[in-house]
C-alpha cells in the first residue's frame, strides 16, 4: 500500500470540491432559520470600493437597519470588488472593501454572494475559495448554489456567463476558468436550476443573480436572461428575482405574472443619471446609493429600500393565504 502522491491537506480537498466545475446537482447550503421561522435579511450589490462613493455611508445604515431587523444573513448581488475583482487570496482589497467597511455587529452574519462581471475581470476562483473565510468567516461566494432557509429557498445563479457581450470584447480579460465551454456551462446550469426549482417545496422561492432581468437603469434589460431564465422562473412560481448590476434601487412588476424584479445595486458608485424608457411596470426607481431589506413569514414578504441616510424611500409587500396542511 502506498500513496502515489502525498495525502491532500483538508483545505486542498475543500478547495477542489469548490472549484471542480462538474456537479450532478447545485451545491446546497442549509441556513437554520430562527425559532419562529421568520427570515430577515439585507441585500446590497456593486459595493467594493474601499469605502469610497458612499460605500461607508451605506454600510453604516445597513448596520443600523440590521440591528432593528435582527438579521439572519446578508445577500450580495455581485460586483463585490472593483474594478477587477480580487487578484488573489492575499489581495488587501478583500479586507479594505469588505471586512473594514461592514463592521457593525448586526452585519456579523453569513454573507451569501454571487460573482458579478467585474469580479470575473480579476481572479474569480479566489473569491470562490473557502480559504478567504479564514480572513473573514462571513464570506461565502459561489457561482451558483441553493440556500435552504426554512420558509424560503434561494437559488443563487451565475449570470455573467449568459451575457453575450463579455465574450465579444477582445479588449477586456475575463477569468473564464471553469466556465468554458460556455454553451455547456449554461446548459448544465439551466438544467440544474430547473431541477432544483421543481424539487423545492418552500413557501417562497427567490432567485438571486448579478445581472438584471428587467431594469430601466444604465444597462437596462438583459435579453439573454429574459430568454433563458424568465420561462423557468415563471413556470416554477418564483416569487422574486433579485439582482444588482445597475447601480440603483428598483422595484418592477411583471405584466402577466406575480414575479417581481428587485434591483439592489446601490452599494457604492451611483447617480448614473441615464434612466431608460420602458414599458415595464416600474413601481419604484432610485438612481442613488442604498440597499434593500426583506422580511419573510409564512404568509407575507415585506421589502423596503433605504438611501445612504437610512431613510426608507420605498416599501411594498406580497401576501400568500395560509395553507392548512392535513395533519
Ligand atoms: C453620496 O450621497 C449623497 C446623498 O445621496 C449624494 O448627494 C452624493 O452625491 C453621494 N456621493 C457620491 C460620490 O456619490
Ligand atoms: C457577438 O456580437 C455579434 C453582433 O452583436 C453577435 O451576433 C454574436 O452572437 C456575438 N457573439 C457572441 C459569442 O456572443
Amino acid at each position: 500500500m502506498g500513496w502515489a502522491s502525498p495525502p491532500l491537506h483538508s483545505a486542498t480537498i475543500l478547495w477542489m470540491y469548490f472549484v471542480l466545475p462538474v456537479f450532478a446537482e447545485l451545491q446546497r447550503v442549509q441556513h437554520q432559520p430562527k425559532h419562529d421561522g421568520t427570515l430577515n435579511f439585507l441585500v446590497v450589490g456593486d459595493w467594493g470600493r474601499k469605502g469610497k462613493y458612499n460605500q461607508s455611508l451605506v454600510a453604516t445604515q445597513m448596520g443600523k437597519m440590521g440591528d432593528i431587523l435582527d438579521l439572519d444573513f446578508v445577500v450580495s448581488t455581485g460586483d463585490n470588488f472593483y474594478k477587477s475583482g480580487i487578484k488573489g487570496l492575499n489581495d488587501p482589497n478583500f479586507v479594505q472593501s469588505f471586512s473594514n467597511i461592514y463592521t457593525a455587529k448586526s452585519l456579523r452574519k453569513q454573507w451569501y454572494s454571487v460573482l458579478g462581471n467585474h469580479d470575473y475581470r480579476g481572479n474569480a476562483l479566489a473569491q470562490l475559495s473557502p480559504i478567504l473565510r479564514r480572513i473573514d468567516r462571513r464570506w461565502f461566494c459561489q457561482r451558483s448554489f441553493i440556500l435552504n432557509a426554512g420558509v424560503a429557498d434561494f437559488f443563487f445563479i451565475d449570470t455573467t456567463p449568459f451575457i453575450n457581450k463579455y465574450f465579444n470584447t477582445s479588449s477586456r480579460h475575463y477569468d473564464w476558468r471553469g466556465v468554458l465551454p460556455r454553451e455547456k456551462y449554461i446548459k448544465n446550469l439551466l438544467k440544474d436550476l430547473e431541477e432544483a426549482l421543481v424539487k423545492s417545496s418552500a413557501r417562497w422561492k427567490i432567485v438571486v443573480g448579478h445581472h438584471a432581468i428587467r431594469s430601466i437603469g444604465h444597462h437596462g434589460d438583459s435579453v439573454e436572461l429574459i430568454n433563458h431564465l424568465v420561462p423557468l422562473l415563471k413556470a416554477n412560481n418564483v416569487d422574486m428575482y433579485i439582482n444588482g448590476h445597475d447601480h440603483c434601487l428598483q422595484h418592477i412588476s411583471s405584466i402577466n405574472s406575480p414575479l417581481l424584479y428587485l434591483t439592489s445595486g446601490g452599494g457604492s458608485k451611483a447617480w448614473r443619471g441615464d434612466v431608460k424608457e420602458s414599458d415595464s411596470d416600474v413601481k419604484f426607481f432610485y438612481d442613488g446609493q442604498g440597499f434593500m431589506s426583506v422580511q419573510i413569514t409564512e404568509t407575507e414578504t415585506k421589502f423596503a429600500f433605504y438611501n445612504a441616510f437610512g431613510d426608507r424611500i420605498h416599501h411594498s409587500r406580497v401576501t400568500k393565504s395560509t395553507m392548512h396542511p392535513v395533519s
